[in-house]
């Protein structure tokens, strides 16, 4: 058997068709910035993650540096990073000239609880990321926040549809981030992004800051930039939303498979609480010591995985920091993402625990 990690080609005729007809649509109206396809897209986000404010962008790099400059944040300031996190999470701090401030985070890769001790007098703002799809325990970091009178910007990147007690990932803080990049759980044919907020002056910056400034044509009131979403990536993430509800429960029930199908084997830690609301099941992440071995087997055997991610922040040449960060650490040399998505079977899910298993416990 041949099971990609993730393979876009294998989305459902049905979903394959609804794309193609959008498209058609679009192509006939002629209109491929701005619409009432963008307009639709930030009405039924809003309503689905009850928010008020959606501003659709680019992408989610581009998100979170309107996040960071409509909150004013640049030269002098600091920023609270997770050590493991997608690249773009300390990238756009120094984009805006600020600096990042990395910080450890627990065994599942969120940002870890004693924070607080990275906190100075030049801080001005924390990124919780919701790795993997697991939210950060909100409602403790935004009481840190408050205290210390920080900016909270939400990496929601990775955890559409996630929800704690009731509210969506990203409607905690000041702004929430999400990426529509096309592997996500909501993910359009190319890129686009989406800022969240409930304050109605940030709502009116980041709109600013993403289309040269200007709030009507020629009218330019700062210094801003092109980060429009296309039209046509609003119109397929429109047609997107309609399935996403089935796809979140197929995707809970291949992870329940593999959460059965594993429990038993002692070398490998399982991702916790992937089946619980406040986990979107974006990734499947295994951790052994084992993993490259395994991860060799697993190819031979015809089945892709991937690691989210090799190599911590503070380690990498642009972002190069002093610490130790054991627990990132440890998630960038075991982490194992197997593949999950709405496309698999359960066969293959179950030939997956199958050459896991043989290779733990015949091997
Ligand atoms: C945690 C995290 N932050 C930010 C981003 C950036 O999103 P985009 O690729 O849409 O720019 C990603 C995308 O993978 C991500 O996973």
């Amino acid at each position: 058997m041949q099971i990609p990690f993730l393979d876009l080609k294998r989305m459902d005729e049905e979903l394959k068709d609804a794309l193609k007809s959008k498209f058609a649509e679009m192509l006939d109206k002629g209109i491929f910035s701005g619409g009432d396809e963008v307009g639709l897209l930030e009405c039924q986000i809003s309503t689905f993650l009850k928010t008020p404010f959606s501003i659709a962008c680019a992408n989610g790099t581009d998100a979170l540096e309107l996040a960071l400059r409509a909150l004013e944040i640049g030269e002098g300031d600091e920023v609270i990073v997770p050590a493991m996190t997608w690249v773009s999470t300390a990238e756009v701090v120094i984009l805006v000239g600020a600096k990042p401030v990395f910080w450890d985070t627990d065994e599942d890769g969120l940002l870890a609880e004693d924070w607080g001790k990275a906190i100075t007098s030049k801080t001005k703002a924390v990124i919780p990321v919701h790795l993997y799809g697991k939210m950060v325990d909100m409602k403790s970091l935004m009481k840190r926040a408050k205290k210390h009178k920080l900016f909270v910007i939400e990496d929601g990147a990775q955890s559409f549809g996630s929800f704690q007690k009731g509210k969506a990932a990203g409607i905690f803080g000041d702004v929430g981030c999400l990426s529509f990049y096309p592997t996500k759980n909501l993910g359009a044919l190319g890129e686009a992004g989406m800022c969240l907020t409930n304050s109605v002056v940030l709502n009116e910056r980041m709109r600013l800051l993403l289309n040269h400034g200007q709030a009507v044509r020629d009218k330019h009131e700062l210094v801003g930039r092109n980060s429009r979403i296309d039209s046509i990536q609003a119109g397929f993430l429109n047609v997107f939303l309609e399935r996403f509800p089935e796809f979140q429960s197929l995707r809970k029930k291949l992870a329940e498979m593999y959460l059965d199908g594993l429990a038993d084997i002692e070398e490998l830690k399982l991702p916790s609480g992937i089946l619980n609301v406040d986990h979107n099941c974006h990734l499947f992440v295994i951790q052994t010591t084992r993993r490259d071995e395994l991860k060799k087997y697993l190819i031979e055997n015809g089945i892709g995985t991937s690691i989210h991610y090799p190599h911590i922040l503070p380690e990498m040449k642009p972002f190069s920091s002093e610490g130790a960060f054991p627990n990132a650490r440890n998630l960038s040399e075991q982490g194992l993402s197997l593949p999950l998505n709405p496309w698999m079977k359960e066969e293959e899910i179950e030939y997956v625990i199958g050459k896991i298993r043989e290779f733990f416990l015949k091997k």
